[in-house]
C-alpha cells in the first residue's frame, strides 16, 4: 500500500478502541500505522470534535488512508449524551472530511457505523436498505454516515454487535459479559432482540482487505448467520462451556434505556461477492476461546 514516499504513512488509525486495537495488532507489521486519539499511547493527540487537530494531525501523518473507528459506541450512554453523541459521531468525520479536502482529497477515508441505523422492523438489510434510525446514538452515526460520503474517495463500513478478545483490558460487550456472568454463576438477561454479531478479527480484516482492494461506498461486514440475543448467550455458552440454564430471555433489559430495533441484522452478501470471506459464529468464537485461553484469562 505504500507509496514509499518521506513521512508517508500508510494508514492513520483514529481510535484505538476494541476495533482499533484489533486492526493495529493485526496489521501493525505489514503497514506503516499511526495511530491517533485522545487517550495516550498514540502517535499523535486527536480529539476529532476539534477541527484544526484534525487538519494538524493529517498534514503530519500524511496518509494513504484514513480508518476512523473513533466513537461514541454506548448506546444509552449517547440517549443521555446527545450533543456529545453528535460532536463525536457526526461533527467528528464532518472535520476529518473537511481536513482531508484540504490537504489531500485523494486520501481514502473509512468510516464505522452501525446496524442500528434501521429501524428494525424488516431484518436481513441489504445497502440499497432505508435507514431509519431509532435513537440518538443510531441518529448520530448515520448524519456521520452522510459527512463521511462528501469525501471523495469512501467507504462506510456498518457493523453489528462485536465481539472478540484483544487484551483482559478490552471494554465490557454482551458476549464478554456473557462469558463473565456464566464463569461465576450469575444470571445473564437476555432480549428478544436480533442482530448479526461480528467477530472483530474478521471486521479487521475485512476493513484492510476492502482498502487494499480499492472498494469505495457502503459495504455491511457482519458476521454470516442472525442470532436473537437469548439465541447468542446460549451459543456462547456451549462455545465456552458454560451453563446455559442462567441465561434468562426477557422483553427488555433492566437500565437500556435507548430504543432498540428488534431485527436489524445485516444482509453480506455484497461483501461475500468481493471474495472476502467472514468465519462462522462456530469457528469465531472457538478462536476467541483460543486466543483467551493463550492469555489466560479463562
Ligand atoms: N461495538 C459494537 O458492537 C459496534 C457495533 C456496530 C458498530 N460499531 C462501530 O464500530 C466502530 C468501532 O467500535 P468500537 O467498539 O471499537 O468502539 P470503542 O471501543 O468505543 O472505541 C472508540 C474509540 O474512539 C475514540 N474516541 C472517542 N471519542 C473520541 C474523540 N473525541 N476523538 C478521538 N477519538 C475518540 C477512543 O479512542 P482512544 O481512547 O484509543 O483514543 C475510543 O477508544 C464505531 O464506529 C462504532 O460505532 C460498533
Amino acid at each position: 500500500m505504500n507509496g514509499g514516499g518521506k513521512n508517508l504513512s500508510d494508514i492513520l488509525l483514529v481510535g484505538k478502541g476494541f476495533l482499533g486495537q484489533k486492526i493495529y495488532s493485526l496489521y501493525c507489521n505489514d503497514y506503516k500505522i499511526k495511530t491517533a486519539g485522545i487517550t495516550e499511547g498514540n502517535d499523535f493527540f486527536l480529539d476529532i470534535t476539534n477541527p484544526e487537530q484534525c487538519l494538524k494531525v493529517i498534514r503530519k501523518a500524511n496518509p494513504l488512508a484514513i480508518v476512523l473507528t473513533a466513537s461514541l459506541s454506548g448506546v444509552d450512554y449517547c440517549e443521555k449524551h446527545s450533543r456529545e453523541a453528535f460532536a463525536v459521531n457526526a461533527v467528528g468525520p464532518k472535520n476529518i472530511v473537511n481536513a482531508v479536502r484540504e490537504f489531500n482529497p485523494a486520501i481514502k477515508l473509512v468510516f464505522f457505523s452501525t446496524d442500528y441505523v434501521f429501524d428494525g422492523q424488516k431484518g436481513n438489510y441489504d445497502e440499497n436498505d432505508m435507514p431509519n434510525p431509532l435513537g440518538v446514538y443510531a441518529k448520530s452515526k448515520l448524519k456521520g454516515e452522510r459527512e463521511s460520503m462528501k469525501a471523495d474517495d469512501f467507504l462506510i463500513l456498518r457493523l453489528s454487535t462485536l465481539y472478540g478478545f484483544n487484551s483482559p483490558k478490552d471494554k465490557q460487550t454482551f458476549t464478554r459479559m456473557i462469558i463473565e456472568n456464566l464463569s461465576i454463576g450469575e444470571k445473564v438477561f437476555a432480549s428478544k432482540q436480533i442482530t448479526s454479531p461480528t467477530f472483530i478479527d474478521d471486521a479487521a480484516k475485512a476493513t484492510i482487505k476492502l482498502i487494499e482492494k480499492k472498494e469505495c461506498g457502503i459495504f455491511h461486514v457482519a458476521g454470516p448467520k442472525a442470532f436473537s440475543r437469548g439465541d447468542w448467550a446460549r451459543k456462547v455458552a456451549w462455545a465456552f462451556g458454560l451453563n446455559e440454564s442462567l441465561i434468562e430471555e426477557v422483553e427488555s433489559v433492566p437500565g437500556q434505556i435507548a430504543p432498540r430495533p428488534k431485527n436489524s441484522s445485516l444482509n453480506i452478501g455484497k461483501l461475500l461477492e468481493t471474495g472476502i470471506k467472514m468465519h462462522s459464529s462456530t469457528e469465531s468464537l472457538l478462536l476467541m476461546k483460543e486466543q483467551m485461553e493463550k492469555e489466560g484469562v479463562i
